[in-house]
């Protein structure tokens, strides 16, 4: 099987000055009276609503040192260290631009900022945190693209890593490479595995997945391409590709972790009005309003969440 590496470190280095190309689903809650906001059960921002569902499972009483990697704007980082200032937090970002957002956001906070690519950071710093996060960006590390020849200069580096895929094959007994089309997560099993191998006590993951279901209620309003393999989202200046999240919950039990895994909308619960109703049934959204809701309501039941609590010794 041929691969080539599908990298987006170059865009976060160097080409990204705006998250508006890319509307997280906790950018879209973040203004107070946006759309989005109006149309769940509650009007709240996403890292309000986030903690109030991660703290039925995290004694956040416990948590002293929080690591959010990617952490965007800082928003989510905001909301939790608002709601539990006790928390000293560790922000690592790739891109210099939005590392700088983050410092700007969190100024008022007990925070730490680190540039670095985190596939690149020594794990072992990992040790002493007992909350790891990462909202919305597994599939911007890198991955395994199936069905393209390689070019000279990256071929030593897909050695590497076709070794790395051997090792996650072997160790966690993943079915991964079977299909000729399946593209493949690298680099976020190799950033589960890092944060598991540490220890840390609770990991937080999310992003678009390729496994995601739409519950019975919701299939008269929404369709949801799910093919089981990772699929490509082209976006400005950068590809990224949607998780498969069974691969990563199985690494995590393998490694001795609890997991809960769901869709965003089991803590962005969605108030199915009328009004959501009709957006969702239009061939054709009439207005901006419309083609918001269409969005978000997609996002919620497309991107997962996985919850790793660390077994008993
Ligand atoms: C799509 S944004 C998500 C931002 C934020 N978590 C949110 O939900 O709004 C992806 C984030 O991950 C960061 N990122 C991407 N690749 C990274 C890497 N290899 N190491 C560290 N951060 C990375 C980006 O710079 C950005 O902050």
């Amino acid at each position: 099987m041929k691969y080539i590496i599908n990298s987006t470190s170059d865009y976060h280095q160097h080409d990204l000055n705006s998250l508006g190309w890319e509307l997280t689903v906790c950018n879209s809650l973040e203004p107070v009276n946006c759309p989005c906001r109006k149309i769940l059960a509650s009007p709240f921002s996403f890292g309000r609503h986030l903690y109030n569902f991660l703290k039925k499972m995290i004694p956040f009483d416990e948590i002293h040192n929080i690591l959010e990697i990617g952490g965007g704007m800082g928003y989510l980082m905001r909301d939790l260290l608002t709601l539990n200032p006790q928390m000293r937090a560790k922000m690592i970002d790739i891109s210099p631009y939005l590392l700088d957002r983050q410092k700007e956001t969190l100024k008022a906070f007990n925070a730490d900022f680190e540039l670095a690519d985190i596939l690149a950071v020594d794990h072992a710093s990992f040790s002493v945190f007992d909350l790891a996060m990462m909202n919305e960006n597994l599939g911007d590390l890198p991955t395994l693209v199936a069905g393209q020849a390689n070019d000279d200069h990256s071929e030593s580096a897909t050695v590497r890593v076709l070794e790395r895929l051997e090792h996650f094959k072997n160790k966690y007994n993943l079915p991964v490479g079977l299909k000729e089309s399946e593209h493949i997560n690298i680099g976020a099993m190799e950033i589960v595995e890092k944060l598991c191998v540490t220890g840390i006590k609770y990991i937080y993951l999310s992003e678009h997945s390729c496994e995601a279901v739409v519950p019975e209620i919701i299939k008269p309003y929404l369709t949801l391409p799910s093919s089981g393999i990772p699929e490509m989202i082209s976006l400005k200046g950068h590809k990224e590709f949607t998780i498969k999240f069974s691969y990563l919950q199985k690494i995590a039990e393998v490694l001795h972790y609890k997991t809960r895994r769901g869709p965003f909308a089991d803590f962005l619960p969605l108030n199915l009005s009328d009004k959501v109703k009709i957006a969702l049934r239009l061939a054709t959204p009439y207005n901006d309003e419309q083609e918001i809701i269409r969005q978000f309501v997609y996002d919620l039941y497309k991107y997962e969440y996985l919850i790793l609590i660390k077994g008993d010794e």
